[in-house]
């Protein structure tokens, strides 16, 4: 049985242009740790990005229009805003403070721009190809013997407190093992699991690297079983539409899991009341208020079809005439295929009264999807643009 040893490497504080394979090396011959065939050495981002000269003086930048709306927008100094716009390749979306960036593939936080561990006034920026760096500091470190070298990061996951590690190039390895086709205890075949080797080494490695001043950048893994290869390919990604995070936030209908059935039950029932003589399409909305009330009606046509109004504002407009100004929910319920989707305008009139009133959206046959009324209308025109 193999064990694991995890050694820290502790080097003088690391500078722009330092050369980072001596500065390790003289560390690793001071401490007398010496690299063996089946050694992988996790380096941390920040490190190789500082040797390599990564580190921009926040005075030095001047930042664009973009950068200074998008800075206000998700709150962040402009200059940092500019720095994030030129090193990502999209921008995802943000909270106050953090902007969700991708660059090749991968997802970053402010695309990668730390202040942490970078001098007052500056910030340390990405290595410019990580991969290169990992290959160059294998083949001066290696010297006949079989390592690996894996450059590190790390990342928190969603819902979750804290960072674990996450492998931004890897040199000697394969970054990610394929378990599909292995038998689980049961006997039955993996189908999607994949291992993240580097990533997981990355977090072994962070352990004993630490986040903050305690000095060591680097770490020598030992008994790791793991096979040293010649393996130098970029981390494996995935397509966002494929990433079950990405894929599952974007703002489209959930299914209905329960808590509006009677709601549901009076939007069927007004679709009985509904006046569609033209198109046939009986559509029944009831809306609850926040006081309790439920105000219900069908789509109402006309001979000169623009006169006709949708089941949802016909409920609004009664409840409305009722005195009622604050909305929980509306149910929408119509004789078709694929639950019954609220129409722009009736989108455009229910965000009047709220962005978060949740919209159940229904046929007869049973299947319901919900979203709330700002995930139908996204960016929508409301009393706040004319402030
Ligand atoms: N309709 C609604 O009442 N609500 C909807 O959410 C979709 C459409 C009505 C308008 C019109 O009377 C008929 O369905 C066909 O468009």
């Amino acid at each position: 049985m193999s064990v694991l040893q995890v050694l820290g490497i502790k080097t003088d504080l690391i500078r722009p242009g330092d050369d980072l394979v001596e500065s390790l090396e003289k560390a690793m011959s001071t401490s007398g740790l010496a690299l063996e065939d089946g050694d992988i050495l996790v380096i941390s981002e920040s490190t190789v990005a500082t040797a390599e000269g990564r580190v921009v003086a926040l005075q030095d930048v001047k930042p664009e229009p973009l950068a200074f709306s998008m800075a206000t927008k998700y709150c962040k100094d402009p200059r940092e805003m500019e720095l994030i716009l030129q090193e990502s390749d999209e921008i995802i979306g943000g909270i106050p403070g953090v902007v969700l960036t991708l660059r090749e593939g991968f997802l970053y936080p402010n695309a990668g721009i730390d202040s942490s561990n970078a001098p007052p006034g500056h910030v340390v920026l990405f290595p410019a190809d990580a991969q290169k760096s990992a290959f160059e500091i294998r083949m001066r470190m290696a010297k006949g013997r079989k390592i690996a070298v894996i450059i590190g990061d790390s990342r928190t996951h969603p819902l979750r407190l804290g960072c674990v590690g996450v492998a931004l190039a890897c040199v000697g390895l394969e970054p990610v093992e394929d378990a599909r086709g292995q038998k689980d205890l049961f006997g039955r075949e993996l189908k999607i699991t994949r291992k993240a080797v580097a990533d997981n080494l990355v977090s072994a490695a962070q352990i004993v690297m630490g986040e903050g001043d305690e000095g060591i950048p680097a770490v020598i893994i030992k008994g790791a079983p793991v096979s040293i290869s010649e393996a130098n390919c970029a981390i494996p990604t995935i397509a966002p539409q494929e990433c079950m995070y990405i894929g599952a936030l974007r703002s489209s209908p959930r299914p209905y899991t329960g808590g509006y059935d009677d709601l549901i039950e009076k939007a069927r029932q007004a679709a009985k009341d509904a006046y569609a003589p033209y198109s046939g399409f009986l559509v029944g909305a009831a809306l609850l208020s926040k006081s309790g009330r439920i105000f219900a009606a069908g789509n109402i046509e006309n001979a000169a079809s623009g006169a006709s109004i949708c089941a949802e504002r016909a409920a609004l407009a009664r409840a409305i005439a009722c005195g009622e100004r604050e909305f929980e929910a509306i149910a929408i319920a119509g004789n078709a295929v694929e639950p019954v989707s609220p129409c722009g305008i009736c989108r455009q009139s229910l965000i009047e009264f709220g962005e978060d009133i949740v919209v159940i959206m229904a046929n007869l046959k049973g299947d319901a999807v919900t979203a709330t009324v700002a995930d139908l209308l996204p960016k929508a025109f409301t009393d706040k643009c004319l402030r």
